[in-house]
């Protein structure tokens, strides 16, 4: 007979040292997941932080990656939206997690894409390609986004539309959420991209920023120091070439200990899969 999952299932059996229990995954193409784990009582963690997450490894040591939690911190649970790298040690056997397994979380969040890194302005642009979007699934969702800016600017750009689903059902969601979605009305503003395939709207964050497209598109003034603030996550090239359009534009980065315009981080270590 197959048992149901039921909330006292998800207590950490604590077989693996940081266990937590997978309570939900959604594959959402062959090459991208996501999960939700139960949530360490005493993990208090900033949007936009990561932490590493991991299974045992085959020779009985913890094999541990870099995952920025894609829930906000007022989330009951955490979430993660993950790559599958074909030959990757972590991913090739955590692409195959069931709700009921245990992962390993050591509960220690990090990151600069943090609100503290930022001094106040008006709007806040988050520029994200690939799986760059999870920081900014969990910022998105942070009351504080919207309490600190008038206009918050989603820019995901993937190869092609399958890949964009997550964060588009995700901002979809948003507009209905009890909790926020009256928050959210009005001042977010979703701008996904493809490069590949064909969607409604084409091209590279760089180019669209660059271009003026995106500021045409959605009616707002060229991005400026005074007025505009981002964060910015994907691949290295990625990050480089965006760090260059926003310098252009005046910004300058900041860190959790120098709040300025923008801040960075990486999607990932790495040239890509
Ligand atoms: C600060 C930080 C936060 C991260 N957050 C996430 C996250 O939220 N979700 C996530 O899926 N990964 C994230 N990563 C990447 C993650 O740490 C692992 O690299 C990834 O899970 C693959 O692990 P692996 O052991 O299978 O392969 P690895 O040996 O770690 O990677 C193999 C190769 O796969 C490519 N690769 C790795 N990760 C990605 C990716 N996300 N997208 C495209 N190519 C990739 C790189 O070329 C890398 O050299 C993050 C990395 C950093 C540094
Ligand atoms: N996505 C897939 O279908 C797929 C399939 C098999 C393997 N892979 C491999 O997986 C790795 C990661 O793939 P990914 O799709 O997550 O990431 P990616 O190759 O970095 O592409 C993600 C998005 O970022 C854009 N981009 C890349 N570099 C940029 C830059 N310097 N400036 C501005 N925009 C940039 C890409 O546009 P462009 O399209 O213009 O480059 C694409 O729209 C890659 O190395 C790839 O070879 C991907």
């Amino acid at each position: 007979m197959t048992e149901s999952l039921t909330v006292t299932d998800t207590k950490p059996k604590a077989h693996l040292p940081d266990a937590q229990i997978v309570t939900a995954v959604k594959h959402w193409t062959d090459r991208l997941f996501s999960f939700r784990v139960t949530r360490p009582q005493s993990l208090r963690f900033r949007s936009g932080e990561f932490v590493m997450i991991g299974l045992m490894g085959d020779t009985g040591k913890p094999l541990l990656r870099a995952y920025s939690i894609a829930s906000p911190n007022w989330d009951e649970g955490l979430e993660f939206y993950s790559i599958k790298v074909p030959d990757g040690p972590l991913t090739s056997k955590l692409q195959h997690i069931k709700v009921g397994d245990e992962i390993i979380l050591r509960p220690k969040p990090v990151g600069t894409l943090v609100h503290d890194a930022l001094l106040p302005g008006k709007r806040i642009w988050f520029l994200a390609t690939g799986t760059g979007l999870a920081p900014f699934a969990s910022l998105m969702r942070d009351p504080e986004t919207y309490e600190k800016y008038d206009q918050v600017i989603m820019m995901h750009t993937c190869r092609e539309a399958a890949e964009l689903e997550y964060g588009r059902q995700l901002v979809a969601d948003l507009q209905n959420d009890e909790l926020i979605g009256d928050m959210v009305a009005g001042k977010l503003r979703y701008y996904p991209t493809t490069t590949r395939k064909e969607t409604a709207h084409m091209g590279r964050i760089t180019d669209n920023l660059t271009s003026g497209k995106v500021f045409a598109d959605l009616d707002l003034p060229q991005m400026n120091a005074a007025e505009d603030r981002a964060m910015v996550c994907g691949s290295l090239a990625f990050n480089v070439d965006v760090k260059a359009v926003l310098e252009g534009f005046g910004l300058r980065e900041g860190a959790n200990s120098d709040p300025q315009e923008y801040v960075v981080e990486k999607a990932f270590v790495g040239d890509g899969i």
